[in-house]
């Protein structure tokens, strides 16, 4: 057996906080519609001066710092993002220069939606296993509001900014993640256009086939991985699932029959931050004591593609 565990998390939001009432003012909503139907209060958005690259910085710095890994020592460096700052140089490439990484690091960006940070674990774990340095660094980064349709009440009162980051370390004897990663490809109920397709550049999401979507893709996912690992729900100490709607997460809840408590989540002050969704909530839970060393993570990420993805983490 071999794989990897979590060292260190770090996060990064943007300043700006915007809150319900705020978009009541641009449009025909109100804060009891987005609290009731997804479980959203506010979310942040990147103010001037402030940057999908900025973010990535800041949180990728706090995770290193807090895992005790040197820049020189990380082998592979992935961004999961559907929103860099550029399609190229990768935001991947940008850290390298920044923190001083090896020239040698790979570093490339990774882009499947809201599944992103944990396809990008997997990936990590793979690559790591023949990398010359076991130290990874892995992020999650978005910045929503650049390509939301503030026109569009049924999706812009959704989504956020932020940057999660994670350090892991690839070892012999390790678990695996046993990751579950998967697709079914549609262009058709979520969608964002890049600069060059004849559809606006905004995301698009009809949120009632998505919402049928998550709510069968994430509890199959989590029994998925745990089946691999040949572990049951017991064994997990903290579900840990992407925040795109409180309501589709108490159905994954109830389906699977775990304890709430087990499953809190940051949707509320976060909105959906797609990739960065994920290493979000572990920082935040780690932070605050709720996720502790030797424990075990089941994260699940979903969304456009359609994609999925669950994987087992330990912090080391
Ligand atoms: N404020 C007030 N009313 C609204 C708003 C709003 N912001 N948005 C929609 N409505 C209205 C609609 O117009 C509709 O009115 P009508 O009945 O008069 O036609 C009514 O509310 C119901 O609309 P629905 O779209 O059916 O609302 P629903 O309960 O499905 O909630 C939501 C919408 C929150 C988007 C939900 O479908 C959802 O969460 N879907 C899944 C999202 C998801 O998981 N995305 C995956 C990740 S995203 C990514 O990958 C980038």
């Amino acid at each position: 057996m071999s794989g990897i565990k979590l060292l260190g998390t770090g996060s990064a939001v943007p300043s700006k906080v915007v809150t319900n009432d705020d978009l009541a003012k641009i449009v025909d909503t109100n804060d009891e519609w987005i609290s009731t139907r997804t479980g959203i209060r506010s979310r942040r958005y990147c103010a001037e001066g402030e940057s999908h690259t900025s973010l990535c910085l800041a949180a990728a710095r706090q995770a290193l710092e807090r895992s005790g890994v040197k820049p020189e020592e990380v082998g592979v460096c992935i961004v999961a993002t559907l929103t860099p700052d550029y399609l190229t140089p990768a935001a991947a490439c940008l850290l390298q220069r920044e923190l001083g990484l090896s020239e040698d690091t790979v570093c490339f960006d990774l882009n499947a939606a809201c599944s992103g940070f944990v396809y990008a674990l997997h990936t990590a774990e793979c690559l790591l296993a023949a990398a010359p340095r076991k130290y990874g660094l892995v992020l999650g980064a978005e910045v929503l509001s650049r390509i939301t349709d503030f026109s569009d009440r049924g999706t812009c009162v959704l989504f956020g900014d932020g940057v999660g980051a994670a350090v892991v370390e690839w070892r012999a004897g390790y678990p695996s993640l046993h990751a579950v990663l998967g697709c079914r490809g549609n262009d058709e109920v979520l969608y964002a256009p890049g600069v060059h397709s004849d559809r606006p550049s905004y995301i698009h999401m009809d949120g009632q086939p998505v919402f049928r979507f998550a709510v069968e893709a994430v509890p199959r996912c989590a029994r998925e991985v745990l089946s691999k690992a040949g572990l049951g729900l017991e064994d997990v100490d903290r579900f840990v699932f992407h925040q795109a709607n409180q309501r589709i997460i108490d159905f994954a809840v109830k389906k699977l029959g775990i304890d709430p408590a087990k499953c809190t989540g940051n949707i509320e002050h976060t909105g959906n931050t797609s990739a960065a969704s994920v290493p979000l909530l572990l920082d935040e839970l780690i932070t605050g004591g709720e996720l502790r060393s030797g424990q075990r993570a089941l994260c699940v990420g979903f969304g456009g593609g359609l994609t999925w993805a669950g994987a087992l983490l330990e912090l080391a």
